[in-house]
């Protein structure tokens, strides 16, 4: 039986989903709970390997369900290894991506289906969020946000790709209502923590 919380972050690239981690991280160690943060692809040492053969930009011939099964098997080792064990113990678990991401680029982005949702079950098993903060930020602005910076395979992909993503993410949002809260991610740094830290108190009162 899970005792921890499981909050998991997603959302395009450039959405700002680091630094609201960050700040949702020291909040949360304000209330005296543990709180373990950890990242997709990776958060363990096979995951971190994996991590690197995904997003090299010179894997320039993988195939999408390559991809697909890469990320899953990531997630597979983080959740046995990491996220199942720290719920055990009570912690919340923070996660910068998740199902979802997969989802959004693989099932949307690439056009894989409904494989995807197949494999990440076997991947995670009942292993899911309880709540999943998903920073809304259209695929234009995005573009104008991260355009300076260098890019890795997935971010290097076409524009039709990260319009797809951001449909899939829309389409999640609506399907999921209950685990998923939608924030637009051109509000201010504070707001947008502040929301996030309200809606994670109010489940917080519901665990505890
Ligand atoms: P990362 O540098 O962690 O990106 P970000 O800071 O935006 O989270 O790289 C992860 C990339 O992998 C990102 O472009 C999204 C992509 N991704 C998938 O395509 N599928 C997945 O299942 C996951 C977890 C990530």
């Amino acid at each position: 039986m899970k005792k921890g919380l499981f909050i998991t972050f997603e959302g395009g690239d450039g959405s700002g989903k680091s630094t609201q981690i960050r700040l949702l991280k020291q909040n949360l160690e304000k209330t005296d709970r543990e709180v373990l943060l950890t990242r997709e692809p990776g958060g363990t040492e096979i995951s971190e390997k994996i991590r690197e053969i995904i997003l090299d930009r010179n894997n320039t011939e993988m195939d999408n369900m390559t991809e697909a099964l890469l990320y899953a098997a990531a997630r597979a080792q983080l959740v046995s290894q990491v996220i199942r064990p720290a719920l055990e113990a009570g912690k919340i678990v923070i996660c910068d991506r998740f199902v979802d991401s997969s989802i959004a680029y693989q099932s949307y982005g690439r056009n894989l289906g409904d494989s995807i949702s197949i494999i990440n079950s076997f991947a995670v098993g009942d292993c899911m969020p309880d709540i999943t903060i998903l920073l809304k930020l259209s695929p234009e602005e995005a573009n104008r946000r991260i355009s300076g910076r260098e890019q890795d395979r997935i971010e290097l992909a076409s524009d039709d790709f990260h319009h797809k993503v951001y449909e899939g993410y829309l389409e999640l949002e609506r399907k999921y209502p209950n685990r998923i809260v939608g924030i637009e991610a051109t509000g201010t740094i504070e707001s947008i923590a502040e929301n996030i830290m309200g809606r994670v108190k109010e489940l917080l009162g519901t665990v505890e």
